[in-house]
C-alpha cells in the first residue's frame, strides 16, 4: 500500500477507543519486522524516523527503506518524523515523502512553542500532511528525575487548549507520567491528567512517548481517554540486541553477521506483535486496508477481556 497519513489512522483509533503503536526505523531488519507483524496482525502502524535514525541512516535512506516496506503490505503505514527539532528539518521531510510531522518545542517557552509550531502546520497542510507537537516534556531517563520533577513537566489541560486552538496542530505529545528511554516497564500514567486533556481538546489524538517504561495497565487505561499513538523505540532496541546476543553466544565463530541480525529481527517482530495486541489495534484493517467499525478489541491473554 502507499503511505497514509497519521489523521488517516488516529481519527478511527481516537474514534473506536484504540491505539496505534508508533515504532523507532532505525535499520532495515527492524522496519521489516514491524510492517510484517502488522499485516499479520491485520493493524494499522506508524513507522517513526528519530533524530537519532537520521544521524545513523539518513533522511533519505530511512525514508526510502519505509516507503519500500509500506509497499510490501496492505495494511495502513505511516512514515512519520519523531521529535523534529526546527522548522527546516520538517521541510526537509516534507520533500522527502513523510506522510506525517513533528515539531517538538517542548523545551522552549509556551509562546516559541506556538509561534513555531504555527508556522510548520501552516507549510504542512498546505501540503495535506498533519503535525504532531508536544506540550509538556517529557523527560530523558538518563536525566534520572525524580517524581516531583516528572510531574512539574505535565502538560496542563487548560494550556493543552489554548495551545491547539492558537496552533491547529492535528495531535498533541502529552506528559504524562512516561519518560523515555526506560528499560524496564514500571511508570505509571496519570489517568486523571489524561482524561482532564481529552475532556479540553476531545477531537485532538493524544500522543504517548516514552511508552517503553510504562506499565501495560496503564495504557489499557490511558487509550478510553485519547491517547491513541504510543511511541515505542527502546523496548524494540532490548529486543534486538538480544537476538544478536543470544546468536552471538551460540555461534561465536560465524562471521556473517546476516546469522545474528536475524534472530535479532525475530525478537523485534515478536514485540511488535505483543504491543499492536496490547493497544487494540490488532483486527481493526479488514482485507482491502480500511478500518472495521467498530474497531475489534483483541487483548493479550494476561490481561483479560476487552473493557
Ligand atoms: O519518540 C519516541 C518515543 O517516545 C520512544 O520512547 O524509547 O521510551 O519507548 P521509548
Ligand atoms: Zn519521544
Amino acid at each position: 500500500m502507499t503511505l497514509v497519513t497519521s489523521r488517516e489512522v488516529l481519527v478511527p483509533a481516537l474514534e473506536q477507543h484504540f491505539a496505534v503503536g508508533a515504532f523507532n526505523a532505525n535499520n532495515m531488519e527492524q522496519i521489516q519486522a514491524i510492517v510484517e507483524a502488522a499485516q499479520e496482525e491485520h493493524a494499522p502502524v506508524i513507522l517513526q524516523v528519530s533524530q537519532g535514525a537520521i544521524k545513523y541512516a539518513g533522511l533519505e535512506f530511512a525514508a526510502a527503506m519505509v516507503k519500500t516496506a509500506a509497499s510490501l503490505v496492505d495494511v495502513p503505514v505511516v512514515l512519520h518524523l519523531d521529535h523534529g527539532y526546527d522548522f527546516g528539518q520538517n521541510v526537509l521531510c516534507l520533500r522527502a515523502g513523510f506522510t506525517s510531522l513533528m515539531y517538538d518545542g517542548s523545551k522552549k517557552t509556551f509562546e516559541e512553542n506556538v509561534a513555531m509550531t504555527q508556522k510548520i502546520v501552516e507549510i504542512a497542510h498546505i501540503a495535506g500532511i498533519p503535525v504532531e507537537a508536544e506540550l509538556g516534556c517529557v523527560g530523558q531517563s538518563t536525566d534520572k528525575l525524580s517524581y516531583e520533577q516528572v510531574c512539574a513537566m505535565m502538560t496542563d489541560p487548560q494550556l493543552a487548549k489554548q495551545f491547539i486552538a492558537l496552533t491547529g496542530a492535528d495531535s498533541l505529545a502529552i506528559a504524562c507520567g512516561s519518560v523515555h528511554a526506560m528499560q524496564s516497564q514500571e511508570a505509571e500514567l496519570d489517568i486523571e491528567r489524561v482524561r482532564a486533556i481529552h475532556e479540553q481538546i476531545p477531537h485532538t489524538p493524544l500522543v504517548l512517548h516514552g511508552s517503553s517504561g510504562v506499565k501495560n495497565e496503564s495504557f489499557l487505561e490511558a487509550i478510553p481517554h485519547g491517547i491513541c499513538k504510543i511511541n515505542v523505540a527502546t523496548y524494540l532496541n532490548q529486543a534486538f540486541v538480544r537476538g544478536m546476543q543470544e546468536s552471538l553466544a551460540q555461534y561465536p565463530n560465524e562471521v556473517d553477521p546476516r546469522k545474528f541480525l536475524s534472530l535479532g529481527r525475530e525478537y523485534v517482530k515478536e514485540a511488535v506483535r505483543e504491543k499492536i495486541r496490547l493497544f487494540g489495534s490488532a483486527g481493526t484493517v479488514h482485507s482491502g486496508g480500511g478500518f472495521h467499525s467498530p474497531a475489534k478489541q483483541f487483548r493479550s491473554a494476561e490481561l483479560g477481556p476487552a473493557e
